[in-house]
């Protein structure tokens, strides 16, 4: 293991140091593109206006031989006004023909543009290590003040197992997202989707009088949960990934709402029609932040024992009142018209 000193030590001479601290940022949605097709690339200010985050897409769901396309159309995305979003991408796998070009060309085209680089198929801190050498060269190189940030994507079994040892891999990590499609693969899971549920995995009441009563279960907490707990110890951000049937808005809000309540802050939005279910979910609940609020006014210095409508508060409810209402600080930083109606 690295001693503590040597950990933000820049690995290049001449390269950025890394951060200590995460950038303040919301990412409820980071909102996939497709950039070699130019009729989406143009829209992409427009887009970027309605998202915390646009992601120029290079790994799955870009043809072959559209990979060179989609590597200039990322680069291009570069030069676009974003209004604010942050700008990601997601580049190929390291151990895939395209990967080597990804880094060194998308370093080379967008510098200090690019806020993460998120990568897929992390299978251990060993694929971390790696990438966070290869960046501090091609930062160096380049001449970037700041680094370029490393996300996670979970989606492999041997990854999952691994997942505490990724989240605190390098400095340079800023999240993990849950890849449900590649892991249902990785496991051999026997389904046919990407994230969300399935009708036959459920849990049945005992057998007695009458019909049965069942319920499905949750096919991703397992996973979810392990990641989240991976993620706060190392003081980074857990995000659900996608969610493929995208006719069903109904069941992706649930799912992204299950993962915001156990801690994650964002989701992926594979079309637009997913990015308003985004921002409804990950930005918190108005009665949630009025009764958050009336926590931290009734224990101002977050000590001590409180009755509210019959509701024991003390220094642990003081605590979580106080994420929700620093996530809707941020919200209405960015959404103005958001400070009145949560009574900021
Ligand atoms: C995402 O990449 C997934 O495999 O779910
Ligand atoms: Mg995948």
């Amino acid at each position: 293991m690295k001693p503590p000193r040597h950990f933000y030590a820049p690995l290049a001479a001449g390269a950025p140091p890394p951060l200590r601290e995460l950038p303040v940022r919301l990412e409820r949605m980071i909102h996939f593109v497709p950039p070699h097709l130019e009729k989406v690339r143009a829209k992409v200010p427009e887009t970027a206006r309605q998202v915390d985050v646009i992601l120029a897409n290079l790994e799955d769901a870009i043809p072959a031989d559209a990979k060179d396309a989609a590597r200039a159309g990322a680069i291009l995305m570069g030069a676009m006004d974003l209004g604010g979003a942050s700008l990601w991408s997601r580049i190929n796998a390291l151990n895939s023909p395209w990967h080597l070009d990804d880094v060194t060309e998308l370093v080379a085209g967008l510098g200090e543009k690019l806020d993460v680089m998120m990568i897929p198929k992390v299978e251990g801190p060993w694929d971390i290590h790696y990438m966070d050498q290869l960046l501090a060269l091609l930062e160096a190189k380049h001449g970037l003040t700041k680094p370029i940030l490393l996300h996670a994507i979970l989606e492999t079994a041997q990854g999952v197992a691994n997942v505490e040892a990724i989240a605190g891999a390098s400095p340079r990590i800023q999240g993990v997202s849950l890849g449900p499609a590649d892991l249902a693969a990785s496991r051999k899971m026997k389904t046919t989707r990407v994230g969300g549920g399935h009708p036959s995995y459920r849990v049945l009441a005992d057998a007695g009088e009458g019909a049965r009563a069942s319920v499905q279960q949750d096919l991703w907490h397992y996973t979810l949960a392990k990641m989240v707990d991976a993620c706060a110890m190392h003081g980074i951000k857990p995000f659900y990934g996608p969610f493929g049937d995208i006719a069903d808005a109904e069941a992706c809000e649930q799912q992204f709402r299950n993962a915001y309540l156990m801690g994650c802050v964002g989701a992926w939005s594979l079309h637009p029609s997913q990015i308003a279910i985004a921002r409804r979910v990950f930005s918190p609940d108005v009665e949630e932040v009025r009764f958050a609020l009336r926590i931290l006014e009734a224990m101002p210095d977050g000590a001590g024992v409180a009755m509210l409508d019959g509701k024991m508060q003390d220094d642990a409810t003081w605590k979580q009142a106080k994420v929700i209402v620093d996530l809707a600080r941020r919200v209405a930083a960015k959404e103005p018209e958001m400070a009145g109606v949560y009574g900021l």
